[in-house]
């Protein structure tokens, strides 16, 4: 079992941004990475329709040989990890668990601002957590979804992407928050844009790191690490990965290496 591959799955591109962290933290671990990317985006969707798509693509997932699946997409992890987790004999880590400790830790003030797509602000999921870690913590959460498009379209900078930026997140400026999470799996890419808006006394929370972190930890307590998958000075990468979609694989590998800044050789056509 310690040899089967981690699943990744996203709405799409996205959750490159977790798999990247992984592949630097577990180099020797084997990887398939799942964009759902005919029924993308997920983040303006019900949340019974992407708890559907999620299991959906778990059980693909799972004919795949998977030994822990990353639900590396925050909109899913919101709408649909308690159901995978009871469906699924593996370990289900999500994203929001992660960046909620990590906003939890990082706030001095107790003044935490969340965004994300409009299905996960909506759930509340980011607010009840960060609360139940840090009882007494203002949030301020909000739904920024020009954000995903203008990733998607490599404006990860310019003036459209600080106007959207400025628009956005205007009302957060005024709440004096501390800590800013970002709750969807393309903002960390306009951390820049992002940041300058807010200013240096606002941190900004990436799940991504997080998330890496807690798979490592979850696959050593499971006896589950693969034993080439510590991360040794210097040493390459080792496991393998694959790349598979619902459509468009071409479009995916040109937005992913942009996401990943390294080559993606191959992009498998999926039917779930
Ligand atoms: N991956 C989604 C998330 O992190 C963003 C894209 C989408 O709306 O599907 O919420």
């Amino acid at each position: 079992m310690t040899t089967h591959p981690i699943g990744i799955f996203d709405s799409g591109i996205g959750g490159l941004t977790v798999l990247k962290e992984i592949r630097r933290q577990i180099p020797g671990e084997n990887l398939i990475y799942f964009g759902d990317e005919a029924r993308f985006p997920y983040g303006i969707k019900s949340a019974g329709t992407v708890r559907r798509f999620s299991g959906e693509v778990a059980e693909y997932l799972m004919r795949q040989g998977i030994k822990m699946l990353v639900v590396a997409c925050n909109t899913a992890t919101a709408a649909a990890l308690n159901s995978l987790r009871e469906d699924l004999p593996i370990p289900v880590i999500g994203v929001l668990m992660p960046g909620a400790y990590a906003a939890a830790r990082a706030t001095k003030t107790g003044r935490v601002g969340v965004i994300g797509t409009e299905g996960t602000i909506s759930s509340g999921v980011y607010s009840k957590l960060i609360k139940n870690i840090r009882p007494g913590t203002e949030i301020s959460a909000l739904p920024c979804p020009l954000f995903v498009p203008l990733v998607e379209e490599g404006r990860l900078s310019g003036e459209i992407a600080s106007l959207v930026a400025k628009e956005y997140l205007a009302p957060l400026k005024g709440r004096k928050i501390d800590t800013l999470v970002l709750g969807c799996t393309h903002y960390p890419l306009l951390k820049p844009v992002i940041g300058s808006v807010m200013g240096p006394s606002v941190t900004l929370i990436d799940s991504a790191d997080e998330t890496a972190r807690e798979v490592k930890r979850v696959l050593t307590k499971n006896g589950l690490l693969n034993p080439g998958g510590e991360k040794k000075s210097r040493s390459l990468p080792t496991g393998f990965i694959r790349y598979c979609v619902t459509d468009a694989p071409e479009r995916f590998k040109t937005i992913g290496e942009r996401f990943l800044g390294y080559d993606i050789p191959e992009v498998e056509k999926a039917e779930l």
